[in-house]
């Protein structure tokens, strides 16, 4: 029996395109694993009315990691035009499959490395290496919303002050999302990120909130943050509005090192700190557990794109990087990184959004090569 079980979901559009270069690097790392794939994705949508089949959770159940290739989503009216005609009209509703695993595994850490590498021309600035700590199962994503809003719930926060002005704002003129928060969902995100930081000799963990306005959550998980730090002395603890944050990442973002938010926020940052080191492209993303993680890039399934294999594999081969970490396959994975950033700041193989004209494919054959050649 093969050490890992690992569950490959291509999903759509060019999902399935960079999936196919993370096989082809994987086939190189040689990993004591057995692969199987899983169906999710818009073909699933239409064709059951579910874009996570329960048959792809229960595979997922039995694997040690998965690697996601992306995934298409339209509005929900979009959405259910598409579905098979005897599907339609039933009741069923388009979901975020991603959405939906992080909640059913509890993957509660959404793990964001950006590290610009050396020689990217996409780069916004050198010596970026940031790590984002997004926490991945409540906050502002918690799902917990409301439309039209039910009495029952306008009732119990009046006993709130502030919503004495919406008490009479009719039920289907007001919307209603909550941001959940609990003292251990901020305490095993804020551990996490300070464990990393000890690990890897990081020498700062930033908690990017917002307490002065948000004052309930925000307060909660700064007192966290603060008791949560001294337990690791060698890591200064910063605090930073999320508001602030923004500018100061595009103004000095070397100065930062891990970074800790919550759901929305975390969210926000992850995509304006992608982009100082080359955009989606370049973007991985681990989405963790106790028992289970799936790695996948942040970018779309670019439809135009699909099966052309024009589109630039590295967010997909950082994201299959990040699992042989998780794995504890360290070697293999810092292996793999410098194949990766050798391929980067040589330039000779790349995708058209570098300037080049080699194929997906053909960037993960170098990327295979180097690694099999060691450097
Ligand atoms: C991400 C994505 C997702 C999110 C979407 C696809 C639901 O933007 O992983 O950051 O907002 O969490
Ligand atoms: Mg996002």
């Amino acid at each position: 029996m093969a050490k890992y079980r690992i569950v490959l979901l291509p999903g759509d559009g060019i999902g399935r395109d960079v999936m196919d270069a993370a096989r082809i690097v994987l086939e190189e790392v040689k990993l004591d694993a057995e692969y199987v794939e899983g169906d999710i994705g818009w073909e699933f949508w239409k064709r059951e009315g579910n874009p996570l089949p329960e048959r792809t959770i229960e595979l997922l159940k039995t694997a040690d990691a998965a690697l996601m290739g992306a995934i298409t989503s339209k509005p929900k009216d979009e959405a259910a035009r598409e579905l098979a005609p005897e599907l339609r009209g039933k009741g069923y509703v388009y979901f975020s499959p991603i959405v939906r695993l992080r909640q059913e595994f509890d993957l509660y850490i959404n793990l964001r490395p950006c590290k610009a590498y050396k020689g990217n021309p996409l780069n916004y600035r050198d010596n970026i290496d940031l790590v984002i700590f997004r926490e991945n199962t409540e906050g502002m994503y918690a799902g917990v919303e409301f439309y039209p809003l039910p009495d029952e719930v306008r009732k119990a926060l009046l006993i709130h002050p502030k919503m004495k002005k919406f008490e009479n704002v009719p039920a289907d003129e007001i919307a209603l999302s909550t941001r959940i928060m609990t003292k251990k969902g901020c305490e095993r995100i804020v551990r996490a990120a300070f464990e990393y930081a000890r690990a890897n000799g990081r020498k700062s963990v930033t908690l990017v909130e917002k307490p002065n306005v948000l004052r309930e959550t925000g307060g909660l998980i700064t007192r966290v943050a603060r008791e949560i730090a001294k337990e690791y002395p060698e890591v200064e603890l910063w605090e930073a509005n999320i508001d602030a944050m923004t500018m100061w990442l595009v103004k000095n973002p070397e100065k930062y090192d891990v970074l800790v938010a919550e759901n929305l926020f975390g969210d926000i940052i992850s995509d304006l700190s992608a982009q100082l080191v080359g955009g989606m492209g370049f973007a991985p993303s681990g989405n963790i557990g106790d028992n289970f993680a799936l790695f996948e890039p942040t970018h779309g399934s670019a439809p135009k794109y699909a099966g052309q294999y024009k589109v630039n594999p590295m967010a997909m081969l950082l994201a299959t990087k990040m699992m042989l970490d998780y794995l504890g396959e360290k070697e293999k994975a810092e292996r793999m990184e410098r194949a990766i950033a050798r391929v980067i700041e040589e330039g000779k193989v790349k995708t058209y959004d570098l300037g080049g004209n080699n194929s997906t494919l053909e960037v993960a054959q170098e990327v295979a090569r180097l690694y099999r050649e060691g450097v």
